[in-house]
């Protein structure tokens, strides 16, 4: 008898548990009406007198110790709770939610991570611009039509007596970069310049007055449409995957002779045709071609000795593609359950 209160006492003060369920289990099985404890002080009658004071003690001694320990089991619950204490050093921690990056920068980052790996380095220019880096010295002629591919939002409204729009506005692309860097530096140059653009377009599922781009920019000696291939292909390899294939179509801009837009073969069918690539195999993610001889001379840099080639690409089109987001005003939108989805993204 003795030896088995001793064994329950032992039993008691090895207890220990963090759960609600489990203690009230605890409580239930010592200390209830119908417990274990009880049943032992019932039994008090039955003992032999000569037993009867050390047995008395001892079951006395096990309710004090099985109420104590009950009580801190229980103030060390609520302590969690309220205060966020802790009594037992190896539970798990709670789980703190610690944010996550945005999508676009994710894929900014990874695009900018794989052109440093090939020596580009990375410059930025000013969201307000001036005509003549948004368009003048990137070869757009005055009243020029290729000025109306890109809605622009001016600065300062026109005004009343004066018929000509306001020259200071939001960049339409970071190709204003492109600019900045040759006017202030000798080549080589070798940069690639992230950033946000603003155009005058309705909001849709398919268009956004404010977007990313990341431009590139190289320019050397004897620099050849061979570079701008073998760079864009590295490229596309480094991001969609080593079975990407890319084809170029001839294209128009102002600041690029030749130009080309490069597509990808599709990155959900792998080319044999689905509803992303609308059944072409193929999709579109940038606008490429060899830096206009004109450019170069608008920029200060000799056009005889130097070429170069350049490329610029929507952020949001790439992060689409990697996670097939369909709208481009979830970007925008903030809405914490579309954020929290890319929460093991870097
Ligand atoms: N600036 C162009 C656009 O926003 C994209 C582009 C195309 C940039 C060709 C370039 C290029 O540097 O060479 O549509």
């Amino acid at each position: 008898m003795i030896e088995r209160i001793k064994k329950i006492q032992e039993e008691i003060r090895d207890f220990y548990s963090d759960n609600e369920r489990e203690i009230e289990e605890f409580r239930i099985k010592y200390l209830s009406k119908k417990g274990l404890i009880p049943s032992l002080f019932n039994d008090f009658k039955t003992v032999p007198k000569e037993q009867k004071s050390e047995y008395g003690k001892l079951i006395n001694d096990l309710k004090n110790t099985a109420t104590e320990k009950l009580d801190s089991l229980k103030n060390s619950l609520t302590d969690v709770s309220h205060t966020g204490a802790q009594t037992d050093l190896t539970r798990p921690v709670a789980n703190i939610f610690n944010g996550s990056r945005h999508p676009l920068s994710v894929v900014r980052n990874e695009i900018i991570e794989i052109f440093q790996r090939l020596g580009f380095i990375i410059s930025e220019g000013p969201e307000i611009e001036d005509d003549d880096h948004n368009f003048g010295k990137l070869n757009f002629p005055p009243e020029h039509p290729a000025r109306d591919m890109q809605d622009t939002f001016f600065i300062k409204r026109k005004s009343e007596d004066d018929s000509n729009p306001s020259d200071i506005l939001l960049r339409t692309h970071t190709s204003s970069v492109q600019v900045r860097v040759m006017e202030n530096e000798d080549p080589p140059i070798r940069t690639i310049s992230p950033g946000r653009v603003f155009r005058n377009e309705a909001i849709s599922a398919r268009a956004h007055c404010i977007f990313h781009q990341v431009e590139g920019l190289y320019i050397d000696e004897d620099v050849s449409f061979a570079d701008l291939k073998q760079t864009l292909f590295y490229f596309a390899i480094e991001m969609y995957g080593k079975n990407t294939r890319m084809r170029f179509r001839p294209s128009y801009f102002p600041f690029t002779e030749p130009s080309a837009e490069m597509d990808i073969s599709c990155t959900i069918c792998g080319g044999k045709g689905c509803n992303v690539c609308k059944y072409t195999g193929w999709l579109e993610i940038l606008g490429c071609g060899m830096v206009d001889p004109n450019v170069l001379e608008y920029c200060g840099i000799d056009n005889n000795q130097y070429t170069g080639f350049a490329f610029g690409m929507g952020v949001e089109r790439a992060a689409m593609l990697k996670y097939q987001i369909n709208d481009l005003r979830l970007y925008f939108e903030n809405d914490i359950r579309f954020l929290h989805q890319f929460r093991s993204a870097f």
